[in-house]
């Protein structure tokens, strides 16, 4: 691969450098292109620009590869545990026995929020959006522990992941109207998080291992995913110093929306609306083909996989199992296995080379563990946030890294005098 790339623009020849990463992608490095040419480029939705040079994840969307710090999905999904995965992403190894030891005793010791936070619960209407309440509760955690310095920033990414659990199943319980549940040191992150979403007062709850089982795969199979729009929204905000709080906070608003991580939830809506129509998934099929209809099949399609999400692969088996385990058959399920089996068929997917995602599977899951819909993409962020701070900690550990700020083409009106009001007609 030639180690520089030629832009001729206007007569004027710029040799520019070729990266080429660990696994070959080849990037062509523009960093002096404007000084010397005047020249930007542009790439609306970023779908062939390089944010930055990363260690920790590395997907091939076209051969449906996806690795956590070289390590396949596959295997972490099933030898590997969530803290495990959590620590890999955040400090680039797999922890040996004693540092996962201390790291998960960090991690249960640091899992309670300060009382006065639960007050803020009172604050939200009932049925506010888990989101809404997960996103604006991390960022008060930087009221609590407001100190960013280099020191505190080891324990702000502990207090993080230790505590957004414990978040997010507290806005459960408000959603519920049921009362808060605290951590129980003696559980697993993941039996931690059942035991505080669907325990009661009244009566013991014992952590159901087919529920662990799930809740670790699906936490893993979120946990990174390169510069996916949430993600870039952390470094983004994280560029500009802000602190740990702040940036992950803005990076749960960005997965909410229903074309990111938010896609989970309305998949279930979609095909519950599916089954309320009788189950007649052609006309959903040709609906999303139809442009007018302004219906996507939700969890389909993806900008980098142009094949298989390795992630729905191994979902749609969870799915099989975690359902079979449980006892349970869900219509739904039929529905997603007849969606994904025509539209795998259709010129229209197979075309523009659209398959299931990892948000097309793993509603039905969380479905079926008896978590509501509207805490789908709360569970998303809840396995993203590992991802998200090892971003934000390695754009943070750069001693390079400067304010992210693009550039733009303007198109709006040219230079023009003000217009007093009584002239303005
Ligand atoms: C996640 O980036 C990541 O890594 C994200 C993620 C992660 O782990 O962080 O993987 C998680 O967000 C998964 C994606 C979840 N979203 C959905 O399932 C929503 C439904 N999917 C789409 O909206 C869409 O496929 C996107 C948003 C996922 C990708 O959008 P792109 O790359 O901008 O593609 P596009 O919208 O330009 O679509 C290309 C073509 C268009 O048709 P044409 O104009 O070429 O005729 O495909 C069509 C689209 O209309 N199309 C769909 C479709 N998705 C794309 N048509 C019907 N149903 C769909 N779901």
């Amino acid at each position: 691969m030639s180690k520089t790339a030629k832009l001729v623009l206007d007569g004027k020849e710029f040799d520019l450098p070729v990266i080429v990463g660990t696994e070959n992608e080849v990037g062509v490095d523009i960093t002096t292109l404007r000084d010397r040419s005047g020249a930007i480029t542009l790439d609306s939705g970023y779908a062939n620009t390089g944010a930055c040079v990363s260690n920790i994840c590395y997907i091939d969307g076209e051969a449906g590869i996806l690795r956590y710090r070289g390590y396949p999905v596959e295997q972490l999904a099933e030898h590997a545990k969530f803290t495990e995965v959590a620590y890999l992403l955040i400090y680039g190894e797999l922890p040996t026995l004693k540092q996962l030891l201390k790291f998960r005793e960090d991690l249960t010791y640091h899992s309670m929020i300060h009382e006065d936070m639960k007050k803020f619960f009172d604050g939200f209407p009932n049925g506010a959006h888990p989101m809404a309440v997960l996103s604006s509760m991390v960022a008060s955690l930087s009221t609590y522990y407001p100190e960013s310095d280099e020191k505190a920033k080891d324990r702000n990414i502990i207090r993080l992941l230790a505590k957004a659990k414990t978040i997010a199943a507290y806005a459960n319980k408000k959603t519920l109207g049921q009362p808060f549940m605290y951590p129980r040191n003696e559980l697993s992150y993941c039996g931690n998080i059942l035991q505080m979403m669907f325990a009661v007062p009244c009566e013991a709850y014992h952590v159901d291992p087919v529920l662990e089982d799930a809740m670790n795969v699906l936490l893993i199979l979120h946990a990174d995913h390169e510069q996916n729009c949430s993600t870039s929204t952390v470094r983004m905000v994280g560029s500009s110093q802000a602190n740990l709080y702040a940036s992950i906070s803005a990076g749960i608003c960005a997965l909410w929306g229903p074309l990111h991580g938010g896609a989970n939830q309305a998949v279930i809506e979609m095909l519950e609306e599916i089954h309320r129509d009788g189950g007649n998934v052609d006309k959903y099929v040709a609906m999303a083909k139809d442009k007018t209809s302004g219906f996507r099949l939700m969890g389909f399609g993806h900008r980098v996989y142009k094949n298989f999400d390795p992630r729905a692969k191994i979902l749609r088996k969870t799915c099989d199992s975690v359902l079979e385990r449980l006892g349970v058959h869900d219509p739904l399920l039929d529905i997603a296995k007849k969606l994904e089996e025509i539209a795998l068929r259709d010129s229209y997917f197979v075309e523009r080379k659209l398959y299931p995602n990892v948000d097309f599977y793993s509603g039905i899951i969380y479905k079926a563990m008896g978590i509501p819909t509207e805490m789908f993409t709360v569970m998303f962020a809840l396995g993203r946030l590992p991802g998200w701070i090892a971003h934000w900690k390695e754009l943070r550990d750069d001693p390079k890294s400067r304010i992210n700020r693009p550039r733009q083409i303007y198109n709006g009106a040219g230079i023009r005098d003000f217009v007093p009001m009584e002239a303005r007609g």
